[in-house]
């Protein structure tokens, strides 16, 4: 077998012969594992000649950006632009309820702020970047084309529309893409090794969408983003506190567009639901719901109830997938 080390001397290799003196290389990085890795070892073998940007669009959880930033900073030393876009993602999703446009307008504003970042850097350095980091893993590849008889039914290829081909493919850059033979586990050990924090490296995964997939219809209507973003940290905090986090394949919370009525202290409320959701899973296809502690659960929905204003329901969803995604839309 090869040990790690030995790949990560082999990419490096690759990736100095593949990318020219003078060449410049740009990464979005989305927060994640994939992406993080990808741009880290690129770094690794060209330097500051690897432009990275982080797009804030106004969906990420509870501190996300200030946490993910000093991460590619100070533990990474990654050269990273921060591109707040909050205004401009929120504004385009106004009074949109349809998932899949969601999905969509969400996707082609990534695509010309990306764009416009790629035009910026160009005009700055009197040269157009060449080549694009992408953090595309072996079972991405696989899932994109599924070998004909390969007896993989469409439902393979739903994760795939997710994570592939979300860049402008009329800016011609090259594609680097130094994870493309390696699995989830194998990306962790590569990125342990060029020092990735480990604590990064386990986090669950998040959609692209962000927490627009959290919040079922509108998503900009009165403060559902900042009643989502304080449920789902306490949620997140409890887990990992009760050192469960990484048995957990996924678990966050959703903000429940219904008003139901409660009492707190001696008034009547008439305020929102949050659910709790937490799965196990192998790759995401398919997935259980996660048995909790009952006395977890009770005092998670005591804090929530008490600490999140505009709170008065909690709900844990007990649905496997199938029936059910994952995500809520
Ligand atoms: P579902 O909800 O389809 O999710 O069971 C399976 C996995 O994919 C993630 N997911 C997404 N990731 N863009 C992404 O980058 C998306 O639009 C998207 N939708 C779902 C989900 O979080 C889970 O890990």
């Amino acid at each position: 077998g090869w040990k790690m080390e030995d790949v990560l001397e082999e990419e490096l290799k690759i990736i100095k012969e593949t990318v020219g003196p003078d060449d410049h290389v740009i990464c979005a990085l989305s927060g994640g594992v994939d992406s993080t890795v990808a741009a880290t070892l690129v770094h690794k073998a060209i330097g500051d000649r690897l432009h990275c940007a982080f797009v804030d669009n106004g969906l990420l959880r509870f501190k996300e950006r200030e946490r993910v930033m000093e991460t590619f900073e100070k533990d990474l030393h990654l050269p990273v632009t921060c591109i707040d876009a909050t205004e401009q993602f929120l504004s385009k999703l106004k009074g949109v309820t349809e998932p899949e446009k969601k999905r969509k307008i969400i996707g082609n504003e990534f695509i010309c702020i990306f764009d416009a970042f790629a035009h910026d850097l160009g005009k700055k350095l009197g040269r157009k970047p060449l080549y694009l980091v992408q953090g595309t893993l072996y079972p991405d590849v696989i899932e994109s084309c599924p070998p004909p008889g390969s007896g993989r039914t469409h439902s393979h290829t739903i994760k795939s529309h997710h994570n592939v081909g979300g860049l402008p493919k009329d800016m011609k850059l090259k594609l680097i893409e130094p994870l493309k033979l390696l699995f989830k586990d194998e990306v962790r050990e590569l990125g342990r090794i060029i020092g990735v924090p480990v604590s990064f490296l386990r986090r669950h995964p998040f959609p692209g969408p962000g927490l627009a997939v959290r919040v079922p219809g509108d998503v900009t209507e009165g403060n559902r983003l900042e009643i989502l973003r304080k449920a789902d940290e306490i949620f997140i905090q409890a887990i990992k506190d009760a050192g469960i986090y990484d048995s957990i394949w996924q678990a966050f919370a959703v903000f429940m567009p219904v008003l139901t009525v409660g009492v707190q202290g001696d008034q009547r409320t008439h305020s929102y639901a949050i659910a709790l959701r937490a799965v196990t899973s192998h790759d995401g296809m398919t997935a259980d719901w996660y048995y909790f502690d009952y006395k977890f659960l009770a005092d998670l929905s005591t804090r929530i109830c008490n600490e999140v204003q505009g709170v008065n329901r909690v709900l844990l969803d007990i649905t496997s997938k199938p029936p059910a995604t994952i995500e809520w839309e």
